[in-house]
């Protein structure tokens, strides 16, 4: 078997071994993502080739949700530096859920940008330009990392818009403590509306293949961002990326990682990979059951732990 048919076997293996593991739930405290299939489960493997492998349900579009967060961490910080984003969001785990009240003793900022707190602080720390709205600009980012142009769903957005209060909420809280750079109200709306952009399992293995590559999509070969911003980004994902379920992951899975409420999941491997799982089953923590167990058995597998 060639070293292509392995990788893409594995993938299939992967389906059909953890396919029908039963726990979790589709997330519906945000409506129109409890419609989603629980069945759907692609798996999506992208080289430092730019060589693209999948099984299952891998171009099934749904919606990024957290998956953007390292993404628009990577925006900011190419377009700001480290050192004012720092000024607005930390880089320490918060040992939370991902939308917990996440305001640091002292400074008053959200703990990371993993967290829905800092998250929302990051994309608000994205400008306007005279030629593109900060969205827009967001949109762009993403679609560079995946390699075409993508799009948001607007059902999704609005279905969020329409029960997102605990967001809006902490964007006040946020504000309170002087830590918002713009209007609440503003930056949940754009907040939303990034989470809500379509991608597939496929998409965001190229992204997480992006970061694995120091910023530079192996499949356009666009350099996205610096291979510095690339290397910060999965520093921070390595501790914060799941939530408070991090130290579990990085002491059994061994890869940086992130995951998303619809069911999407995705893991690097530095120099070598980008990987990515959508399974909408999820787990008390909001990752996908289906993604972390196939996740966790490729790492033991082939060895893929970082350390
Ligand atoms: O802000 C929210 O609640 C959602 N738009 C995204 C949260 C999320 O994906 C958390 N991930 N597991």
């Amino acid at each position: 078997m060639s070293a292509a048919d392995a990788v893409t076997d594995s993938l299939h293996r992967m389906r059909a071994e953890f396919g029908d593991l039963p726990g979790g739930r589709p997330a519906d405290y945000i409506p129109q993502l409890g419609l989603a299939d629980p069945e759907a489960f692609g798996l999506a493997l992208v080289s430092m080739d730019g060589h693209g492998y999948s099984a299952g349900e891998a171009d099934v579009p749904f919606t990024i949700q957290s998956v953007s967060k390292p993404f628009i961490y990577a925006l900011a910080l190419s377009v700001l530096g480290l050192d004012e984003v720092s000024r607005w969001v930390g880089a320490e785990p918060s040992g939370d859920a991902f939308n917990a009240i996440s305001l640091e003793p002292g400074t008053g900022r959200p703990a990371n940008a993993m967290v829905n707190a800092g998250a929302i602080v990051t994309t608000a720390l994205i400008p306007d330009t005279p030629g593109e709205p900060a969205f827009e600009r967001i949109l762009r980012c993403l679609g560079r990392f995946a390699g075409r142009e993508l799009d948001v769903d607007e059902e999704v957005f609005t279905s969020e818009s329409m029960t997102g209060d605990r967001n809006r909420a902490l964007a006040y809280l946020i504000r309170a403590t002087g830590t918002m750079p713009v209007d609440p109200v503003l930056a949940v709306d754009r907040y939303f509306r990034q989470c809500a952009v379509r991608v597939t399992a496929l998409d965001l293995a190229t992204m997480a293949a992006t970061l694995a590559y120091g910023g530079l999509n192996p499949v356009t070969r666009d350099q996205v961002v610096s291979p510095e911003v690339a290397a910060r980004v999965l520093a921070v994902m390595s501790t914060c990326g799941m939530y408070d379920g991090s130290g579990e992951w990085l002491l059994r899975i061994g890869l940086p990682a992130k995951s998303g409420v619809s069911g999407g999941l995705i893991a690097v491997g530095p120099a070598r990979f980008g990987l990515a799982t959508y399974s909408p089953p999820l787990d008390t923590a909001g990752n996908s059951v289906r993604g972390q167990a196939a996740l966790r058995a490729l790492s033991e597998r082939y060895g893929l732990h970082l350390m």
